[in-house]
C-alpha cells in the first residue's frame, strides 16, 4: 500500500502524499479502521485478546461485499461451481486423515532472556528481507547519483555489493526452504546460529532449541473425557469441502470438472500474531475445491492462478502491487503451490494461495473411513480419486488489502476555493460499506429533513443507505468520504419545488442536479457489481 507517497493531478484534485514512512502509514490505516467503526480490538474493555478482531458497522459491511463478489464470481458465475457451508466442527478423524494433526507446525524457538516466542522461519525470512533493503539501498543511492544515466539492471548485476549480498539471500533461501522441506528443525536452528540472529527485544542470541508447534486449537465434546472426544476448529475450511465431495456431486449430478466453493472461519493458534487483521487467530476463509480427472491438474493450475489474478486486479487494484511468488517448500498435500502477493504496508506478503492439492486428500480420507471417495466417469467408464486445484483468500487479508490501497490523503478545494485536506476511502464502489448518504441542507427545518427522509426512505430497499443530519454540509461530506461512500446527495430548500437534489461523486467531487426519480438508477449504476466481470 502507498497511502501517502508521490504527487497525482486527477480531476482538479491534487493528491498530496506524505513522505510517511511505512510504519506511519499502517498506524495511520489501523486507526481510522477503529476511529471510523470498521474494526475493534475483541473484548477491548479487557485490554484485549491478541490477535482476534471484531468488524464495527462499517467493516462488516465492507467484509460482507467482499465475500459477494468472491461467492458471485467463484460461484453463481460458474454453472459448474457450487457452494456449501459446511460445520466448524468435524469428526477427529478428518484431521488426522488430512495430515493436519501430523504436520500442521510451525518451527518455533524462544530467546531466553526475553522469553518472547519466534517463528524459526520467520527469522530466517526477516534477515532476508534486511539482505534485500541493503540491496535496494544501494540502488536507490545509485539511482540519485547517476540520475537519467543510471542503468539498474546493468547496476544490479554488476555492483559487487549488491551481488554479494544477492548470492547470500539465495543461499539463505535455499538453506531455509531444504530445512522446512526436511522439517530439520535441527538445522533451522544451526541457520539462526550461522547467521547470527538476535532477539529484537534482549538483543541476545540465547536461544533454546526449535521445535514444532501444532496450529490446531483443541477442545472437548460434551462430557467425555480422554483423547476419544478431542475435537478440533477446523484450520481451514477445505476439508469440509473433501468429505462432502460425494454428497454434492451426486445431489447435484455434477460432472468432472467441477467445484465446491465455501465461506467460512478457520482457527489457528498462530506462534506469532501480529500486523493488525494480516495474521490472526480467528479468520474467514474463502475456498474453492475444484475436482478434475488426473493428469490435468497442470493446465488447471494455470487456469486458476491466472482467473484468480484476474480477479484482483477487476477490482483496480495496480498490477505493480500483485505478483506470484511460487512456494519453496510445498505443503504435505501439494505438488504445485504458488501464492498471490499483494504490497501490503509491511511488504509483499501472501493474501491468495493457489495449490495443486493432487488426489491426496481424498484418498486419505477413503483410507481412514473406508468409504469410497471416487467418481465413475461416463466418458471413459472409469472410477476413480479425482485430483484438485484449490483457490484459498483470506477473508479478513483481502479487508486489509482493500483497505489499504484506498485509504487516501489529498488536498481538495473548499466552498470558498481554498485548499483543504481530506481523508477519503476509495474503495470500488461496489465494495463501499455505505453506497448512498442523503442529507438535507440544514437541520432545524422540519420541511427539509422530512422531504429528505423521503428520499432516504425510497432508497434503502435498493442499497445502503445512510441518513445524516448533524454538523455542516462540509464536515458531513467529509465523514462519508471517510468511509467511503461514493454518493452523497443533498436536499436543499430547491428540492422542495423542483422536486431535484444534488448528488455529489466521491472521487471526482462532481456535483449533478438530478430529479429524485433518477437518484436510485444513479447509484445502482455506479455501485453494480456487474461491471466488474
Ligand atoms: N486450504 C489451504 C490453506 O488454508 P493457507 O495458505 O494456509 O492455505 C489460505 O491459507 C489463505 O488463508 C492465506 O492465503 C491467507 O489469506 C489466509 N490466512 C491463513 N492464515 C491466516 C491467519 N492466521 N490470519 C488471517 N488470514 C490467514
Amino acid at each position: 500500500m502507498h497511502l501517502f507517497k508521490g504527487k497525482i493531478v486527477k480531476y482538479g484534485i491534487t493528491h498530496k502524499i506524505r513522505g510517511m514512512a511505512q510504519d506511519d502509514q499502517f498506524k495511520k490505516l489501523v486507526s481510522h479502521c477503529k476511529e471510523y467503526g470498521f474494526i475493534f480490538q475483541s473484548s477491548e474493555i479487557y485490554d484485549g485478546l491478541s490477535a482476534t478482531y471484531d468488524y464495527g458497522p462499517y467493516g462488516v459491511e465492507l467484509k460482507n461485499n467482499i465475500k459477494q463478489y468472491w461467492w458471485k464470481s467463484m460461484v453463481q458465475m460458474h454453472e459448474n461451481i457450487v457452494g456449501l457451508d459446511a460445520a466448524i466442527f468435524m469428526h477427529p478423524s478428518t484431521w488426522k486423515a488430512s495430515g493436519h494433526v501430523d504436520a500442521f507446525n510451525d518451527p518455533m524457538l524462544d530467546n531466553k532472556d526475553s522469553k518472547k516466542r519466534y517463528r524459526a522461519d520467520q527469522l530466517l525470512e526477516g534477515y532476508m528481507e534486511k539482505l534485500e533493503l541493503k540491496i535496494n539501498k544501494e540502488v536507490k543511492k545509485a539511482k540519485k547519483r547517476f540520475g537519467d544515466a543510471f542503468n539498474e539492471e546493468e547496476f544490479r548485476s554488476t555492483n559487487p555489493r549488491v551481488l554479494a549480498n544477492a548470492e547470500k539471500h539465495e543461499t539463505v533461501r535455499v538453506e531455509l526452504a531444504t530445512a522446512m522441506t526436511n522439517g530439520d528443525m535441527e538445522a533451522l536452528g544451526a541457520l539462526i546460529e550461522k547467521y547470527e540472529i538476535k532477539c529484537e527485544i534482549s538483543g541476545t542470541a540465547n536461544w533454546t532449541e526449535v521445535r514444532q508447534f501444532n496450529l490446531m486449537f483443541s477442545t472437548q465434546l460434551g462430557n467425555i473425557a480422554g483423547s476419544e472426544s478431542k475435537l478440533y476448529l477446523r484450520p481451514e475450511t477445505a476439508q469440509g469441502i473433501f468429505v462432502n465431495f460425494l454428497n454434492v456431486q451426486k445431489s447435484t449430478r455434477q460432472k468432472l470438472p467441477f467445484g465446491i466453493a465455501q465461506i467460512g472461519k478457520a482457527f489457528r493458534n498462530e506462534i506469532v500474531a501480529r500486523q493488525f487483521i494480516f495474521r490472526m487467530r480467528e479468520f474467514e476463509q474463502m475456498e474453492m475445491q475444484f475436482f478434475i480427472k488426473p493428469g490435468t491438474q497442470k493446465e488447471w493450475y494455470e487456469y486458476w492462478k491466472t482467473k484468480r489474478l484476474d480477479w484482483h486486479k477487476a477490482l483496480g487494484t495496480s498490477p505493480d502491487k500483485l505478483r506470484y511468488h511460487d512456494h519453496d517448500n510445498l505443503a504435505h498435500y501439494a505438488d504445485a503451490a504458488v501464492d498471490i502477493e499483494f504490497e501490503f504496508p509491511f511488504g509483499f506478503r501472501e493474501l491468495e494461495g493457489i495449490h495443486s492439492r493432487t488426489d491426496f486428500d481424498l484418498t486419505e480420507h477413503q483410507k481412514l473411513s473406508g468409504k469410497k471417495m471416487q467418481y465413475f466417469d461416463p466418458v471413459t467408464q472409469e472410477s476413480y480419486v479425482p485430483y484438485v486445484v484449490e483457490t484459498s483468500i483470506g477473508c479478513d487479508r483481502m479487508f486489509l488489502a482493500m483497505m489499504g490501497n484506498a485509504l487516501q490523503e489529498e488536498t481538495v478545494p473548499d466552498a470558498k476555493g481554498n485548499d483543504s485536506t481530506r481523508t477519503v476511502l476509495k474503495l470500488h464502489p461496489a465494495l463501499a460499506p455505505v453506497k448512498c448518504a442523503v442529507l438535507p441542507l440544514v437541520k432545524n427545518k422540519e420541511v427539509l429533513t422530512d422531504k429528505a427522509k423521503e428520499v432516504y426512505n425510497k432508497l434503502t430497499a435498493s442499497f445502503n443507505c445512510q441518513y445524516d443530519e448533524k454538523d455542516a454540509i462540509g464536515r458531513r461530506y467529509r465523514r462519508q468520504d471517510a468511509i467511503g461512500t461514493p454518493y452523497c446527495v443533498t436536499v436543499d430548500f430547491e428540492s422542495l419545488d423542483d422536486n431535484m437534489v444534488t448528488i455529489r461523486e466521491r472521487d471526482s467531487l462532481k456535483q449533478e442536479r438530478v430529479p429524485i426519480d433518477k437518484v436510485r438508477g444513479i447509484v445502482l449504476e455506479g455501485i453494480d457489481m456487474g461491471s466488474l466481470f
